[in-house]
């Protein structure tokens, strides 16, 4: 069996809501309290062992290819400055095997991931999406992992969400459970409305597939809202080979939404050690003005 070691990020999207933030600067470059989202994402890949990246950005996505990068002025300025620390944190962005692509037209995440294909070649992969970021011990991308190394087929992170929410997400229909949190999965569904959702079982912004994905997402037609939708390939590959559903059990924080985005900033401003005093205290204020 081959191992994992190549991940996709797809960082193409418009980011609607976050306009007008988003007009010029990329939804993922979004920090929260000080380090941009895709750079948590970036990191979780790295910790489940991946060596290569590929990024998929679009139009106004600079900004992630210049983060990335090295600052000499930057650099040279925090060295004679004796900001060692900061330096080093600044240094660490760009010690990554990271390759970029653009996708020339938001055409859907499917399309998107599309992309990759070269990159990717005949190795299975994991796809991450900034508008999730997770913590458990074990990082989700490693579960992933672990599961595909006992299976040997594709397997995507699914958490359980309230009914009403299923038309927000790709849903799973389970036949059962075949072992440690793992479902064999009958179909995929994109986005149903909560009196047709087959389960409570949401997919998250976590896949790992095998490289056949390509070939289904190759004879995917644009589905709901005109997109190449990667849950319809996944749905096809399912036809053709397992694609096993992981249910996440640990902390997820959906940081594509405006409320999710602040109660990660707010959760993650409460721990830093620069924020987490003053900001306790400020949130005590508040509520007892409230
Ligand atoms: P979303 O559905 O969250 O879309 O995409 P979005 O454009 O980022 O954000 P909103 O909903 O308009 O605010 C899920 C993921 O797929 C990527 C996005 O960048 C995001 O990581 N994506 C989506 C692409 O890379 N290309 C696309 O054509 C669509």
């Amino acid at each position: 069996m081959k191992s994992v070691k190549k991940a996709v990020i797809p960082a193409a999207g418009l980011g609607t809501r976050f306009l007008p933030a988003t007009k010029a600067l990329a939804k993922e470059m979004l920090p929260i309290v000080d380090k941009p989202t895709i750079q948590f994402i970036v990191e979780e890949a790295r910790a489940a062992g991946i060596e290569d990246i590929l990024i998929v950005d679009g139009k106004s996505k600079r900004s992630i290819e210049d983060h990335f990068d090295s600052n000499p002025e930057l650099e040279a300025a925090l060295e004679a400055d004796g900001k060692l620390e900061k330096l080093q944190m600044v240094q660490e962005t760009t010690d990554i095997n990271l390759y970029f692509i653009r996708q020339s037209k938001p055409r859907g995440l499917g399309d998107a991931v599309l992309q990759a294909k070269a990159f990717v070649g005949d190795e299975p992969f994991v796809v991450l999406l900034g508008d999730d970021m997770t913590r458990d011990e074990v990082p989700l991308t490693k579960q992933l992992i672990n599961q595909y190394e006992k299976t040997g087929e594709s397997t995507l992170a699914v958490v359980k969400v309230p009914h009403e929410e299923t038309k927000k997400y790709g849903v799973i229909d389970p036949i059962e459970k075949v072992g440690d949190n793992l479902y064999q999965v009958r179909q995929f569904v994109e986005k149903p409305n909560p009196d047709e959702a087959p389960s409570d079982l949401a997919i998250i912004g976590r896949y790992l597939l095998t490289p056949e994905i390509f070939e289904e997402l190759e004879n995917t037609k644009p589905g709901k809202g005109g997109e190449i939708q990667l849950t319809d390939a996944i749905d096809s590959l399912n036809k053709r080979q397992h694609v096993y559903a992981h249910e996440f059990t640990g902390r997820r924080y959906d940081i594509g939404s405006k409320i999710g985005f602040l109660e990660t900033s707010i959760e993650f401003g409460l721990e830093h050690p620069e924020t987490k005093d003053e900001l306790r205290e400020y949130i005590k204020k508040l509520a007892q003005e409230m």
